[in-house]
């Protein structure tokens, strides 16, 4: 199809729908800045609704004014009249206006970069070339570990506590805030509360090397009493394995040494170079974000690991016979 016919009747309505269906994409869903569910993401929806609708607005005046004195009214206006006008609307306006904007938006910052309040929970995130690494701090018992999905209990304030070893990454769930970066030899703090239940997305925000936009996770905002569920599961060792593929798998685990980078608790995997695994079936992805947690999405990452996220540290075990990489993948399904 020749590229001028892309727009001719009904292909144009097409396009323009689809179109329409891409920006009012990116207003809905599970990683959408303009689909608040939390109190830093609703102020940033409000300041970006409140610009984008005072632009608009000066927009029409200025492109009205312009439009008025090319047609109808031709004639240049007495000097007096002219200099008011450059004053007023290019010195005494933008200052009032940009003024007012910078004002209001500082007012955010502090707001949101304030100090954590009593009772916040408190969770340190540290990203990596491409996956997060998250420790749940607690008041009492040791803390919580576990990689590539956060779990937020609904209404109360979160810090997090962000770090990097290797590149700046930067921590962004657009649903709940701004977006931090993660720089290395230095701890940055972000601030969130969730107000909304849900499944949101997170992202990281700087570009970090190959697989960058591939460094993804969840967020599962939840009631307080099924956060601390969650929560007391979590800091659980794994379950055995059940059933007889699942033994085998927990055996090739072993003997693959997939224990010498992952950590698998109450196992003698204890290995803290890539992802801990000890409740991975429970979590929604796997590759931080990239795959969903099954046993076929599993085996396909076991055996293409370099295909699906390229570039990635952990080594593709595609070497393997089939019914290790099966065995291996119900496994870590089974890892609930
Ligand atoms: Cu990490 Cu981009």
């Amino acid at each position: 199809m020749a590229r001028g016919a892309l727009l001719d009747g009904a292909n144009g309505s097409r396009v323009i729908h689809m179109l329409g269906a891409l920006l009012l994409a990116g207003c809905s869903g599970e990683q959408s800045a303009l689909a608040p569910a939390g109190r830093a993401a609703s102020r940033i929806a409000d300041l970006f609704w409140g610009m984008t609708v005072g632009a608009a607005i000066i927009w029409f005046a200025v492109t009205g004014l312009a439009v008025y004195a090319t047609y109808f009214r031709r004639k240049a206006p007495g000097s007096t009249r002219g200099g008011l006008l450059i004053i007023g609307g290019g010195v005494v306006f933008p200052v009032v206006v940009l003024g007012g904007l910078l004002t209001y938006s500082l007012s955010m910052l502090t707001d949101i970069l304030a100090p954590a309040p009593e009772g916040a929970l408190k969770i340190q995130v540290t990203g990596y070339q491409w996956w997060w690494r998250v420790r749940y701090l607690r008041d009492q018992g040791e803390p919580v570990d576990l990689a590539n999905e956060i779990h937020l209990p609904v209404g109360q304030p979160v810090e997090f506590q962000l770090e990097s070893p290797d590149v700046i990454h930067s921590f962004w769930i657009p649903a709940l805030g701004g977006k931090v970066d993660m720089i290395p030899g230095r701890r940055t703090r972000l601030l969130l509360e969730p107000t909304k239940t849900g499944v949101y997305r997170g992202v990281c925000a700087e570009y970090c090397g190959a697989s960058h936009a591939l460094m993804g996770f969840f967020v599962i905002v939840e009631e307080r009493v099924e956060f601390e569920q969650w929560l007391a599961d979590q800091a659980k060792p794994a379950p055995s394995p059940k059933g007889q593929r699942a033994t085998q798998g927990g055996e090739l685990f072993v003997a693959n040494g997939c224990g010498a980078c992952h950590a698998v608790r109450g196992t003698a995997a204890h290995g803290v170079i890539g992802p801990e695994l000890t409740h991975m079936g429970s979590r929604l992805s796997v590759g931080a974000g990239v795959l969903a947690t099954e046993s076929d999405a599993l085996r396909r990452w076991i055996a293409r690991t370099n295909d699906i996220k390229p570039s990635v540290h952990m080594p593709t075990f595609g070497m393997l016979p089939p019914e290790d990489v099966l065995a291996l993948a119900v496994y870590l399904e089974g890892l609930k």
